[in-house]
């Protein structure tokens, strides 16, 4: 297993590093010497971590870093309170940039004739503070909000989400958003879970030049948590499209109308948050059909995103930033919304899709304005990268001068077409790894550091300064590098989830008991350590998937399926996808009554799109098979499915599993290679 690491390692090493790259080093030495410092001493550690949160405001300083007292139940900046739209916006206004703009939102929809974008809407810090005030405002006066009350936000990327974002944390109230690509049950079970009688949502938004409707999505989901003992109070729509929508007066009404008779000046006192209050809870996907509720904190949420901006990122006043990201996921959460605003920047969103009218819709956005900073994902290169370069060299895209890639791993021809056409062959490009539960990046190259770690493409980098990573066995043992083990932070780190929302105990099993006797965060990830220190993260040792960089797990997936009327069995797993990275195939046995067909095929996916959604349906394969292989124990031989979609040989397959006859995983393998066959037919 060990050797797969390897290969991958190799090929970057042989082929990416440029020369150049080894003389370019950030001299700082206070730099060098903090991350020397901090790997070895704790109380370092708790010194950098201060020194990071000494740059915020805080309503009442903390009176400790870290309370480690009770792991894993870490305590940061225990007894201080803040507040992070007060952060955002009021605080960024104080010092001095009212009036810079915090925010340029173009919408999707392109002019032709003009040769520009028909829609842009441009927001100061000061406008962001009006109208997130405002809506803060409509919330408490009419809509009764609470401090801890959490809101759900069903939304595209229009301007509302962050601005609802903002208002919700003003109150001290929380948000549980959930991204436009899922069902109405999922965002039923979500809202459920949350206990929210608020949903915020939009008529519906632009993708590829069609409208897709959303109201109508929360209409059904209002239905289902109804049935489930959840009263939807309101739902806010805000009008983005101007599609037909059904309306009920009893619970829907217009953001604008909510709005309408608010003074636009009106102020609400940002609430005083304590450190350890959440803001917010995001679902992310694990090895259960069941949804994990990431619970974030306030004050060390707020202090990571403030470090890595200004590390990773390497923040200055002048920069425009842009972040390709849906608000939808953490990456938005922390790196269109939260992050840019707590460090000032200028930052541009997008509400569209990156080909439209044209695939060199986000070279022209670069272009338009000038943006410095570029920070997307390995599935939108590998799409883009399809096209001619001349796309890419028609645009001036000389003012970027940093450019990261986050939520899989990248490989090393999107790699090397990223670092080619967008980083001039010379800029700094990092493939920066976190997940939704460390709320911050924890890997990438920053300056400062080269003299210990110069540049080395294609990496995830190395360890962010202040948190421990390692590569672990089985038994909680480093592996020597390059030798592939699961990864872990052996330390704590201030972004960190603070629980699982309502299950604490499912926190402790699923990410500090993995390894024994040992109090680590076991992350799911497969990763080597290379000699030199660096990391290099392969993907998943899990049954979660990356479709698109979209972190859906195959237990959901499973279950879903089964809930149809015809499908006894399914296993699914991540087939390899050339653009997606991977793609959901699903194994399925069908009830004795029902034969394969195309048709039925269909109505499967249809089944996918309405109980988790397009996100999931769009790519996924249905494959029909008489059984799905498994152990005596009754375990589904995954590895073996794994492998004959890849293309194994019959040797290697039947040498995967553990306890399973030679005989039986040649009949899983000549069932499942024809059903594949049938499948390219
Ligand atoms: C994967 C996204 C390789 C990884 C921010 C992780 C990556 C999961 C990278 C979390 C990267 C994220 N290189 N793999 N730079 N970044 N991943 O919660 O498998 O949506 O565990 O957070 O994405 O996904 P999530």
């Amino acid at each position: 297993m060990a050797k797969e690491g390897v290969e991958v390692y190799k090929e970057f090493e042989a082929n990416i590093i440029p020369p150049a790259w080894k003389d370019r080093i950030w001299n700082k030495d206070d730099f060098k010497k903090w991350y020397e410092t901090t790997v070895k001493d704790k109380k370092a550690v708790e010194e950098w971590w201060g020194k990071w949160a000494n740059e915020l405001f805080w309503f009442k300083k903390w009176n400790k870093v870290l309370d480690d007292s009770n792991p894993p139940f870490y305590r940061w900046y225990v007894g201080g309170e803040t507040n992070l739209a007060y952060l955002d916006t009021d605080w960024q206004i104080a010092q001095g940039r009212k009036n810079k703009l915090a925010l340029i939102w173009e919408g999707e929809p392109w002019d032709e004739a003009m040769e520009q974008p028909k829609e842009v809407r441009k927001f100061t810090y000061y406008d962001l503070f009006r109208e997130s005030n405002v809506i803060s405002y409509a919330l408490r006066e009419k809509l009764k909000v609470k401090k801890g009350e959490i809101l759900t936000f069903y939304l595209p990327m229009i301007p509302e989400l962050p601005l609802y974002m903002l208002a919700t944390q003003r109150l001290g109230a929380r948000h549980s958003a959930v991204y436009s690509g899922f069902s109405a049950d999922a965002l039923a079970t979500r809202a459920i879970d949350a206990g929210s009688r608020i949903i915020v949502t939009a008529d519906g938004f632009y993708r590829r030049g069609k409208i897709i409707s959303l109201k109508p999505i929360v209409d059904e989901a209002v239905k289902i948590c109804a049935q489930n003992g959840l009263k939807i109070e309101k739902v806010i729509t805000v009008k983005r499209a101007g599609n037909e929508l059904p309306w009920n007066k009893e619970i829907d009404t217009w953001h604008h109308e909510l709005i309408s008779d608010v003074p636009k000046n009106v102020t609400v006192p940002a609430e005083k948050c304590g450190s350890e209050d959440f803001s917010y809870i995001l679902y992310t996907s694990g090895t259960t059909a069941t949804p994990k509720g990431c619970q974030l904190p306030i004050g060390g949420y707020a202090v990571s995103l403030y470090a890595t901006m200004k590390l990773i990122f390497d923040v200055k006043d002048n920069d425009i930033y842009w972040c390709t990201a849906d608000i939808g996921w953490v990456t938005g959460h922390s790196y269109i919304v939260y992050g840019p605003l707590l460090t000032g920047l200028t930052s541009i969103m997008y509400e569209g899709s990156p080909d439209y009218p044209r695939p060199d819709r986000w070279w022209s956005i670069i272009q338009r304005y000038g943006v410095t900073i570029f920070y997307t994902t390995p599935t939108a290169i590998r799409l883009l990268m399809k096209f001619p370069e001349d796309l890419v060299r028609k645009y001036d895209l000389s003012t970027v001068r940093i450019c990261h890639s986050v939520g899989e791993p990248i490989n090393p021809e999107a790699f090397r077409w990223y670092f080619r056409n967008i980083g001039k062959d010379d800029i700094v490009a990092s493939s920066t790894w976190w997940m939704t539960e460390t709320g911050q990046m924890l890997t990438g190259h920053f300056p400062g550091l080269g003299k210990i770690f110069p540049l080395k493409p294609g990496t995830n980098g190395y360890p962010f300064p202040g948190v421990t990573m390692e590569v672990l066995d089985d038994d909680g043992n480093t592996c020597p590098p390059r030798v592939r083990g699961y990864l872990a932070m052996t330390s704590p780190w201030p972004g960190m989830l603070m629980t699982l929302y309502k299950n604490s105990q499912r926190y402790v099993d699923v990410y500090w008991s993995r390894f024994k006797g040992k109090m680590y965060f076991y992350t799911g990830d497969f990763a080597i350590k290379d000699q030199d220190g660096y990391l290099w993260v392969l993907g998943r040792a899990d049954d979660v998937l990356k479709v698109a960089g979209h972190r859906i797990g195959t237990a959901e997936i499973e279950s879903a399926m089964i809930k149809h009327p015809a499908v006894a069995e399914s296993a699914c797993i991540g087939k390899s996808d050339p653009v997606k990275g991977e793609i959901p195939f699903i194994f399925t046995v069908l009830k004795q009554r029902y034969s394969p067909n195309p048709k039925l095929a269909d109505e499967l996916k249809m089944h996918l799109r309405t109980t988790i959604g397009p996100l999931v349906s769009s790519d996924a394969t249905i494959a029909f098979v008489d059984s799905v292989p498994k152990t005596r124990s009754g375990k589904i031989m995954r590895r073996l499915l794994k492998a004959i979609v890849c293309g194994a040989a019959i040797g290697d397959v039947t040498t995967l599993e553990d306890g399973v006859a030679i005989e039986e995983a040649k009949k899983a393998y000549e069932s499942v290679k024809s059903a594949l066959e049938q499948e390219k037919s």
